[in-house]
Formats: C-alpha cells, structure tokens, sequence
C-alpha cells in the first residue's frame, strides 16, 4: 500500500483509491457468471483474472498464445484459455468464433490489454498500432461478441487519464495512421480516448436492455505495461512507487468492481476511477466523435 492509499479518502460508494480487486469483490459469488479478460497473463489483468476466478466465476483468459494463456489460468479452478492476438483481426475472429463455441453467454467481457507509448511509430493494417491494438482489436472483439452477451451482461473498456493526452480535437480521424503526427504520449491519449468513445457508444445502443458498457481509469500502477519508457522514466515510476502509485490488487479493483459488484449492474456509458464515477475530458463526452469513431471502427474492421 502505497502513501497516497493509506491518505486518500473513500469515494460514495466506500471504495476508493486504496480499495483492491479483493475488497470490492469481497462476499460476491460468481458462481455461474462466466467472464472474458483480454490481456490475462500480466499486471492487472492476471489480477483481475485470479480475483474475478476466486469468486466463483468461469473465467475465459485470452492472451496473445495459448501458452501464455494457460500458464495465468493455471491456478483456476474453472477456467478456459484462449489465443487472442489484438493487433492481428484474424486472430481476434478466431477468438471470437473459439468463445462463441464454449456455448457460455458471456456475463462479462473485460476489455483490459493494452500497449503504452511507443517510442516510434509502428502500425498495422496502416493504422497506429497503439490505436490499433487498444481500440480497433477490442472493437472487433466486442462486437463480434455482442450476441453472446447475457440478458445483464457487462461491457468493461480499460482506459486511462492519459486520455487526456490526446489531441486537442480529440481523435484526429485524418491521421489514424499516425503518419502526420506521431507522438508516443499523445497517440496513447487517443487510443485511450478511443477506449471510453467506444464505451459511450456501446451503452447508447444497449440502452433499453439489461446490459451496460463502461469505461475505467486504473490508477497508475508498476507494470510491464512501462517496458517502451525509457529507463529514466522507468527508475522515476520505480521511485515514485511506495508513495503514490497503486499495487496491481489496488489498480485492478475499478474493473473488477465494474465487472462484479451490483451497484455498478445499472451504471452504464461512464468513465469510473477509484470505483466511482470521474469526469473525462470534454473530448471524452463528445457523442458525435463517439458515432464517428464507431463508424471509422466498422470500416476498418471490414477491410482488415
Ligand atoms: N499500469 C498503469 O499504470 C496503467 C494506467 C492506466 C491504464 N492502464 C491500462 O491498464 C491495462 C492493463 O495494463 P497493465 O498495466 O496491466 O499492463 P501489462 O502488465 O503490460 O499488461 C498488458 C496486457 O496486455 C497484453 N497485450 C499487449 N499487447 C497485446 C496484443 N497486441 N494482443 C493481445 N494482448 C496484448 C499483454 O500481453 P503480453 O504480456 O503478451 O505483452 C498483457 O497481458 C492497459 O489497457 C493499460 O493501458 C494501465
């Protein structure tokens, strides 16, 4: 626990920037929920994964191969792993055709792996792989799990303050590329932008039914998700550590409790930190780039 856990005050709902992925999941059972996590082998993710499983929940662990898959799921009871590769939309249709043949409706799906500021721009299918891999891979996946979705089922989208480090205009449709403009920071900013757009839009079109779609920020916690900083930055994280940064059990409980607990069943198209409700930028509320990015979604999932 770091200093800032231990003084930070609880938010409405009693959880707050100290809560862990075990506090707000604590007298939950998920027996018969089952539960899809992307990036379930690292960081929060495997957290998430370990906790939403110990609850009683079927937890289906997608990681960019089996292998790596299977070792995270190792310690489950009730577990199914799978192969998703984000930035390959081949790999993310299998996965999607390997989920919908569990047969399982799907309580959950946790939008979680992600990649963060590479130093150079690197892209796929010609667009930036940041917003390839954090955006466009889960859109394909989401939506090509929407009718697997249970009558309640929930939407959980990772995505971070960072957004704020987006362009100014928001997403920047005239360079999805990243070729104008490329910046490692920024273009994460998007990316994670394009994480709580896709959560808005998702839940203005499940409105009127049970299910819900959010979008959260973790906190910042140490994670291999630093491994593109550079090592001073890296050293600075490591320093700043034991004072104000989240443990994974605390950077993990915002999703969990978004997937798992019953206050948050009704809450849908908002951005959450520290387990409750946050504001995102103004950016971040704009419900016409959300249509717009939906759209620019689709096209690039039906090229690619
Ligand atoms: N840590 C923080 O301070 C922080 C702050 C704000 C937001 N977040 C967000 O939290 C989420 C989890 O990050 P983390 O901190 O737990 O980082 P992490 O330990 O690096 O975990 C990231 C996960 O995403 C997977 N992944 C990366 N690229 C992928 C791809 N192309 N296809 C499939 N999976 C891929 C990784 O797989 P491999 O291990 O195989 O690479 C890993 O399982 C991310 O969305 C991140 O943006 C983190």
């Amino acid at each position: 626990m770091s200093l800032l856990s231990r003084i930070k005050p609880k938010g409405p709902n009693g959880f707050g920037y100290g809560s862990t992925a075990a506090d707000v999941t604590e007298g939950i059972d998920l027996k018969g929920r089952t539960i899809l996590i992307t990036g379930c082998n690292s960081g929060i993710g495997l957290e998430s994964a370990r906790t939403l499983g110990a609850r009683g929940a079927h937890v289906i662990g997608a990681a960019r191969s089996l292998g790596k898959a299977g070792e995270a799921l190792a310690g489950l009871k009730d577990s199914t792993p799978v192969t998703c590769e984000l930035s390959e939309p081949d790999s993310v249709r299998a996965c999607v055709k390997a989920v919908k043949a569990l047969g399982r409706p799907l309580d959950v799906i946790l939008c979680n792996a992600g990649i963060m500021a590479l130093p150079k721009l690197e892209q796929r299918h010609g667009v930036d792989l940041q917003l390839f891999t954090n955006h466009i891979g889960h859109f394909i996946l989401v939506t090509g799990l929407l009718d697997s979705l249970s009558d309640a089922g929930r939407i959980v989208i990772v995505s971070s303050e960072a957004h704020k480090n987006a362009p100014s205009e928001g997403i920047d449709f005239d360079d999805l590329s990243g070729e104008k403009r490329y910046s490692a920071w920024r273009n994460y900013g998007q990316s994670k932008l394009a994480n709580i757009l896709f959560a808005r839009e998702l839940a203005k079109r499940l409105k009127g039914t049970s299910k819900v779609a959010n979008a959260l920020h973790p906190g910042v916690i140490q994670t291999n998700l630093a491994r593109h900083m550079n090592v001073a930055a890296r050293v600075g994280v490591a320093i700043a550590n034991p004072l104000f940064l989240k443990t994974i059990p605390e950077g993990a409980a915002t999703q969990c409790y978004l997937a798992a607990h019953p206050d948050a069943a009704a809450v849908s198209g908002e951005y959450f930190s520290d387990c409750n409700v946050a504001r995102t930028s103004p950016q971040g509320r704009d419900m016409a780039q959300a249509a717009r990015l939906w759209e620019t979604s689709e096209a690039i999932a039906a090229r690619v």
